[in-house]
């Protein structure tokens, strides 16, 4: 009976009046990559929660204006901007969750691990004040590559002594929306009601869709899972292509982002009915980290749902195996990154 969590929105958007409600207990949300462009529309669905009392933008420029802009939305949450390195401690004191979305995006013919070089030392200055400033924090990971930057990630905070593995995500909603939205077309479902499990990673062939366990129950000829799969694992370059150089998807993923950030705090609000497939370190398969479908709770992962690997189909099971080297050598490249510039 898991309540399906598979549209951002819920009570943001039931009982608007004037202005949307404000809720009895509510958090802090800080942005890293604020001014960007998937920060900017995450930073305007996240100011419509309810659930949010503080909205702290921080980014290397331009984000003064974004906050701004942004304040004078007539819904409960403060925006602070915070600008550079010397702001960023400010930013993260007494945050609950941190989202970073810092870093270069795609352009068309670079793969996800191009963006290596540049977003690994990004990531590892930002977690490292976070380790600093907000230890207990949900973190989550946006940044290409996750499949490595999230290791990166849970190295930094290793060697500052506050890891904690179950409070830790690489944000893979994108895929869970695309797969959601696709099936829903492809077989006249109702998309309100169309859940996907995506496991795996976030690039390429190790984003793997589960259309076995899709809700409610569907069946798909062996034509439709592989134009479906192939589709949801290209999704994102579909979207790098169409956009010709200007970037990557930042619309879809600030919407799917908001989902997660959404999930996390209802999580922390004591909600004990929510569900969210997420890459973090898993015991589930032979690989350190792994994306699967977790149950959320106010400690973070409280529990990974295994059920989902019951019964995978003979496509599934080859599609699994040949994904676990290609994500294992990006969880090592991210884990190494870090030993050697600690
Ligand atoms: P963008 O270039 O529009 O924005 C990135 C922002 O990060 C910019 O405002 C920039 O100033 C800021 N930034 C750079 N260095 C920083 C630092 N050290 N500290 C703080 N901020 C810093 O890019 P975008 O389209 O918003 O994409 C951001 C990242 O998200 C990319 O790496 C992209 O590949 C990734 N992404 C991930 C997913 C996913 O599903 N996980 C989906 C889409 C994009
Ligand atoms: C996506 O899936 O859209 C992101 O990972 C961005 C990209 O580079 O494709």
């Amino acid at each position: 009976s898991q309540k399906i969590t598979n549209q951002l929105q819920p009570h943001a958007f039931q009982k608007i009046t004037n202005q949307l409600q404000p809720h009895a207990s509510t958090f802090k949300v800080a942005i890293l990559g604020a001014a960007g462009g998937i920060g900017q529309p995450l930073a305007l669905l996240i100011k419509m929660s309810p659930l949010v009392s503080a909205l702290h933008l921080y980014d290397i420029a331009n984000v003064k204006g974004v906050a701004a802009d942004l304040s004078h939305c007539n819904t409960p949450s403060q925006v602070l901007d915070f600008t550079g390195p010397q702001e960023l401690a400010n930013c993260l004191k007494g945050v609950d969750v941190v989202v970073i979305p810092a870093g270069v995006p795609r352009k068309p013919g670079m793969t996800r691990d191009d963006l290596f070089n540049i977003n690994a030392n990004i990531v590892k200055t930002l977690v490292q004040a976070v380790a600093d400033n907000c230890p207990d924090a949900f973190i989550h990971i946006i940044s290409n590559p996750v499949n490595s930057t999230v290791p990166i990630a849970a190295e930094v905070l290793k060697q500052k002594g506050v890891y904690n593995p179950k409070k830790l995500f690489g944000v893979t909603t994108l895929d869970v929306v695309r797969a959601n939205t696709f099936v829903a077309q492809k077989k006249n479902l109702k998309l309100i009601d169309v859940d996907v499990p995506v496991v795996g990673g976030h690039a390429g062939i190790t984003i793997l869709p589960l259309l076995s366990k899709t809700r409610p129950s569907t069946t798909f000829n062996d034509k439709e899972v592989e134009e479906l799969t192939v589709r949801i694992q290209n999704a994102g370059t579909e979207v790098v292509e169409a956009k010709a150089g200007a970037g990557s998807a930042t619309l879809s993923m600030a919407y799917a982002a908001a989902r997660f950030v959404e999930s996390s705090l209802r999580a922390l609000d004591g909600d004990g009915d929510v569900y969210e497939c997420t890459f973090i370190q898993s015991d589930l398969t032979e690989l350190p980290f792994f994306a699967s479908r977790v149950k959320l709770g106010k400690e973070g992962v409280e529990a990974v749902l295994s059920v989902d690997f019951q019964g995978l189909t003979e496509y599934e099971e080859k599609a699994l195996e040949a994904l676990k080297p290609e994500l294992k050598a990006s969880i090592e490249k991210g884990v190494a990154f870090v030993q050697k510039h600690p």
